[in-house]
């Protein structure tokens, strides 16, 4: 058994963390933080959870007691969070971006100053599937964002054959991608029966799908626009593919078979996905089509942005630290 803390238990993310962390076979949940909700039991904010600890202030003398801990804080306020639990010897998955990025300057381009700079460059990429080797050895693991997720797993076999030439993402994620805090553009009102682009050519994802594609051989800008749709959860990411030769239907199917047959997590299917066949779990489900008329390979895959796109994919990355079965707590 391993003790266990989810900072930022009373967000969206840090709920279904506390939730699947609570009734995990080998995970111990010690403590849950809140800022303005501290002192509540959690499944009286949350029902769904049910979890009936008490959310705690975050003190890192208190959570830093454990053996790991998910933070599930917003950037920027997470690094030095990541940064005491680190001194204090707990093994950290940090939902943020805070450690997504490689490069420094990239990171303080698109966040501005970093809050831990003497980790930065210490997390692995905590995306199973593309970074398994290195996650169990690991004392912090960068969770990736949702979009990168789901947009990684889709052009991963494409971008490891050297097939991208270029690749527009077009993305759609529920509400609930932005987080607990009420906006004006996520006030039901906007957001119910509508759909629209938000952060055109700005969206933060952007440089950590390229800086992965960059990893995998494909090293290219790329347009990537993501859309609100009225859905609480799930994610859906088309991406349109030039390549940079001609490819048949049969070896698409190859390379995409040969890349997730042994992932349990990742369904390739023959016809396009939907949010709804992967809400509430850790699965991606993709397909991949050859549009013969253009050229273009169309790869479309669903994720529920709070599961695989945060809080299950985390679980994923503790159970793989502690040298666990990948799915343990996750069926
Ligand atoms: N939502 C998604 O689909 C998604 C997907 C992938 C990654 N993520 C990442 O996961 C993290 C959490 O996202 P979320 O959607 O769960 O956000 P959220 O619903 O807004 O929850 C944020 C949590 O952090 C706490 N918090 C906010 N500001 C804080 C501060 N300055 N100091 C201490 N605690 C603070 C909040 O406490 P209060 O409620 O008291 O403010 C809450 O517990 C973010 O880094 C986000 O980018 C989210």
């Amino acid at each position: 058994v391993a003790d266990v803390a989810v900072l930022g238990a009373s967000g969206y993310a840090g709920a279904i963390a506390a939730t699947l962390l609570y009734r995990h076979p080998f995970f111990e949940l010690r403590h849950v933080t809140a800022r303005s909700e501290s002192g509540a039991v959690l499944e009286a904010i949350h029902p769904r959870t049910r979890v009936p600890l008490l959310l705690e202030d975050y003190d890192p003398d208190v959570q830093g007691e454990v053996d790991a801990a998910l933070v599930c804080w917003p950037h920027r306020v997470s690094a030095p969070a990541v940064a005491a639990l680190r001194e204090r010897g707990v093994r950290v998955v940090d939902l943020s971006a805070d450690f997504r990025l490689r490069d420094r300057e990239v990171y303080e381009d698109w966040y501005g100053p970093h809050g831990a700079p003497e980790l930065f460059g210490d997390a692995v990429y905590g995306l199973p599937e593309l970074y398994r080797d290195g996650i169990p050895g690991s004392d912090l693991v960068a969770n990736p964002g949702c979009y990168p997720t789901a947009a990684l797993l889709a052009l991963a076999p494409l971008a490891r054959a050297g097939l991208i030439a270029d690749v527009v993402i077009d993305a759609k994620s529920g509400v609930s991608g932005a987080g607990r805090e009420p906006s004006p553009t996520t006030h039901f009102i906007s957001a119910d029966e509508n759909m629209t682009p938000y952060k055109v050519e700005r969206h933060r994802h952007t440089p950590e799908i390229e800086q992965e594609l960059a990893v995998m051989g494909a090293a290219l800008p790329i347009t990537f626009t993501p859309h609100l749709v009225p859905l609480a959860q799930g994610e859906l990411v088309s991406s349109y593919v030039t390549t940079s030769r001609e490819v048949s239907d049969a070896e698409l199917s190859d390379l995409y078979r040969e890349a997730y047959e042994d992932e349990r997590w990742v369904e390739v299917a023959l016809g396009p996905p939907g949010v709804l066949e992967v809400r509430d779990t850790n699965y991606c489900r993709l397909s991949v089509h050859l549009d013969v008329r253009t050229g273009r390979v169309l790869v479309f895959a669903a994720i529920d942005n709070l599961w695989k796109g945060a809080a299950s994919q985390a679980v994923q990355n503790l159970n793989l630290m502690f040298g666990r079965d990948e799915g343990e707590g996750l069926q």
